[in-house]
């Protein structure tokens, strides 16, 4: 890989959460992996790329908001409106929230020229605050999704380890292929088993299969099944803010030294 090398130690590296299949993981992921990485220090920034806001409301921001990336969006001249997050443990995370006025966005941009490079301009004037930004995408290959892949430098994709999940990781491929066009640098940097359960006996046979497909790509860390990563979602906290989520919040942390191993490795 040869992963944003030219940007290395300069700008912050950009990683979108991609999956267009609902509900595997993606906010969860941008939301955890992001604080966890706010905890060790990095600077960090978190796009919030779908109407639903569930990652807005993951870090309690789902209050009335003055504005939104939608408006960054859709205007001339928009910015990005950054939310700081503070917690009582002295972690600090930047947020750029959404609301359900994003939906529209998608068609008021439909005709407008270069409109796939929207939020890739508006992140080129914040980057360089930041180590590490992650962008959370809608589950759908449109418009703000293609947004998001033209915008990073890689792509984490999270899944879960289902039959059906896995026929949608080549039609993702295919969408970050045809990002190339715009973004010739992009890489996969991992796919994520971002709800494993390893009880059962068809999420194994899907484990098997998605590492003898993925190979290494695959992260070597887990996120197994955890009622506490629902709960604190439900609370608006990071797991690790979460009574009884230690153990997710450790899960969480092995993610997160992997992905800053694999960023390095590919830097080199
Ligand atoms: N490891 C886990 N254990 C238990 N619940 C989880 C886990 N990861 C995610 N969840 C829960 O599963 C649901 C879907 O997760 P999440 O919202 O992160 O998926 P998503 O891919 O962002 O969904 P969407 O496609 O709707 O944006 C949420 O209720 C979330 O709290
Ligand atoms: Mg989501």
């Amino acid at each position: 890989m040869s992963l944003a090398s030219s940007k290395a130690e300069v700008m912050a590296l950009v990683i979108a959460c991609a999956n267009q299949k609902g509900g595997v993981g993606k906010t969860t992921t941008t939301a955890n992996l992001g604080a966890t990485l706010a905890q060790m220090g990095k600077r960090i920034l978190a796009i919030d790329m779908d109407a639903q806001a569930n990652l807005t409301a993951h870090f309690g921001l789902e209050r009335e908001l003055e504005s939104t990336v939608a408006g960054a969006l859709r205007d001339r001249e928009g910015e990005l409106p950054v939310y700081r997050v503070e917690d009582d443990a002295g972690m600090v995370i930047d947020i750029v929230p959404a609301s359900l006025e994003l939906a529209s966005v998608e068609f008021q941009l439909a005709a407008v020229i270069g409109r796939e490079l929207r939020l890739r301009d508006r992140l080129e004037r914040v980057r360089d605050n930041y180590d590490f930004v992650l962008i959370d995408t809608p589950p759908s290959l449109g418009l703000l999704t293609v947004n998001a892949l033209v915008a990073a430098d890689c792509v984490i994709i999270p899944t879960e380890a289902r039959f059906f999940s896995l026929q949608g990781l080549y039609m993702l491929q295919e969408t970050i292929s045809e990002a190339s066009a715009l973004n010739p640098g992009i890489e996969i940097l991992g796919v994520l088993l971002s709800k494993y359960d390893r009880r059962l006996r068809e999420e194994k046979a899907v484990w098997q299969y998605l590492h003898e497909r993925w190979g290494d790509r695959v992260f070597e860390t887990e996120i197994g099944i955890n009622s506490k990563i629902l709960e604190a979602a439900s609370a608006g906290v990071p797991v690790s803010a979460y009574t009884g989520g230690k153990k997710a919040t450790t899960a969480y942390q092995l993610l997160a030294r992997e992905v800053l191993d694999r960023v390095e490795a590919a830097r080199l």
